[in-house]
């Protein structure tokens, strides 16, 4: 029998209420090492970002730190403030290709976050 080539995508499955996050998928969790969070300066992608590394995964994120959302100056963004200095962080966009490629280096899973609805500023 042939084997296909293609190769399975990655899914995460977070359950999210409140203060706490769980993760539902996968259940053996530390099969996943190298993770890309786009828009993970964000306010799901920012608390994401933290849980996974608490968990002891290496964490990249790639933001464009939008003024919308974190306002003029990012250094005193509280959702930016926030990501855990373990994180590996590029201020980049996913629309560009450069930031894209130099983010997705030795990855094997991406969470895609990027928005401009700035959930946070509104809570
Ligand atoms: N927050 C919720 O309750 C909720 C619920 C359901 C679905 N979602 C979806 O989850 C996603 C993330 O939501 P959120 O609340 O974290 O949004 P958010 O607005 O808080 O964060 C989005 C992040 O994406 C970044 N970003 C914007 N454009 C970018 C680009 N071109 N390249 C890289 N980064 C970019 C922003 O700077 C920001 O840090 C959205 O698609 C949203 O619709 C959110």
């Amino acid at each position: 029998m042939r084997r296909s080539k293609r190769r399975r995508a990655a899914a995460v499955v977070i359950s999210y209420t409140g203060s706490r996050m769980v993760c539902l998928w996968p259940p053996e969790s530390n099969k996943l090492k190298n993770i890309l969070i786009t828009g993970g300066a964000g306010f799901i992608g920012s608390r994401l970002a933290n849980h996974l590394i608490a968990s002891g995964h290496r964490v990249i994120v790639l933001d464009i730190l939008s003024p919308q959302i974190h306002g003029a100056d990012p250094a005193s963004s509280p959702l930016f403030r926030s990501l855990d200095r373990r994180v590996e962080f590029i201020r980049g966009s996913v629309t560009q290709r450069t930031d894209l490629m130099q983010a997705l280096a030795g990855v094997d899973t991406v969470i895609h976050l990027p928005a401009e609805t700035g959930t946070g500023q509104s809570m």
